[in-house]
């Protein structure tokens, strides 16, 4: 009644190579988890630095969190992967099924998917044989992951699509988000910007929240939702969401 949702999310692990850095171990996935339920609840570390311009449209406690229900685990040939057409959700083509995926998020981690970190389903995707996310291995979790992207940030992106968020900067030259409370913004933005960072959109000269977890900058440089983006993902798993079967 609170809205609050623990989801079960289902590994699905393809390695080429029986490797720590690409047959992830378990603690490294409960890494994972437990960046994700921080992120989720506003209790990541670096909360402190959300500017105090953006301090009263942060999120609080999305009240969405995660636990580790299954890891299953599959060898590959396959050194690289397309981040189109997934053919790492179906054994057929060499992949692994997704474990019942209107109960589940399905988290899919392959050795290399080429110059993408990760992507993922919207809503609009729930309960199909492909729903849920894909990381590339070495941007899963925290310890022996790859900077620049080595806090476990990439999932709680991919997780932020899932949940019907989109780009900060909606996807166009200063393109709409359907949230109103994130600046409108030109572009992505990347790397580890320094605060302030002004954009023009419309004429309109804006201080941008690049630090959102759904713009493109580092994993140190992005540790905020906006108020707006909670109301978004809360309506995905509320009881007449698309996602209730997480509940
Ligand atoms: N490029 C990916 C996407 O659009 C993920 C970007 C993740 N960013 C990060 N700092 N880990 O879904
Ligand atoms: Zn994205």
């Amino acid at each position: 009644p609170d809205g609050s949702v623990e989801v079960p999310v289902v590994f699905n692990i393809i390695y080429s190579l029986n490797t720590d850095a690409e047959n992830l171990s378990e603690s490294r996935l409960q890494e994972q988890i437990d960046v994700l339920n921080q992120d989720y609840s506003a209790t990541n570390p670096d909360v402190s630095k959300i500017p105090a311009e953006f301090k009263t449209v942060a999120a609080n406690d999305t009240k969405v969190r995660f636990k580790l229900a299954k890891i299953v685990r599959k060898f590959s040939p396959i050194l690289v992967w397309a981040p189109t057409g997934d053919l790492m959700k179906r054994s057929i083509t060499g992949g692994i099924d997704a474990t019942d995926p209107s109960k589940n998020l399905n988290f899919w981690a392959v050795r290399n998917m080429g110059s993408v970190l990760g992507y993922a389903t919207f809503p609009e995707s729930a309960g199909q044989w492909n729903d849920g996310i894909v990381v590339t291995s070495k941007y899963i979790g925290k310890a022996g992951a790859t900077d620049p992207f080595n806090l476990g940030r990439t999932a709680t992106h991919e997780v932020g699509h899932y949940l019907n968020l989109r780009h900060i900067w909606g996807d166009a030259n200063c393109g709409d988000d359907f949230c109103d409370d994130t600046p409108t913004q030109p572009s992505s933005n990347s790397g580890k910007p320094n605060y302030p960072l002004y954009g023009t959109c419309g004429g309109v000269q804006r201080s941008l929240m690049f630090m959102n977890y759904m713009d493109y900058v580092d994993d140190a440089a992005m540790f905020m939702f906006s108020n707006h983006q909670k109301e978004r993902m809360q309506a995905v798993v509320a009881p007449n969401g698309p996602r209730v079967g997480l509940r």
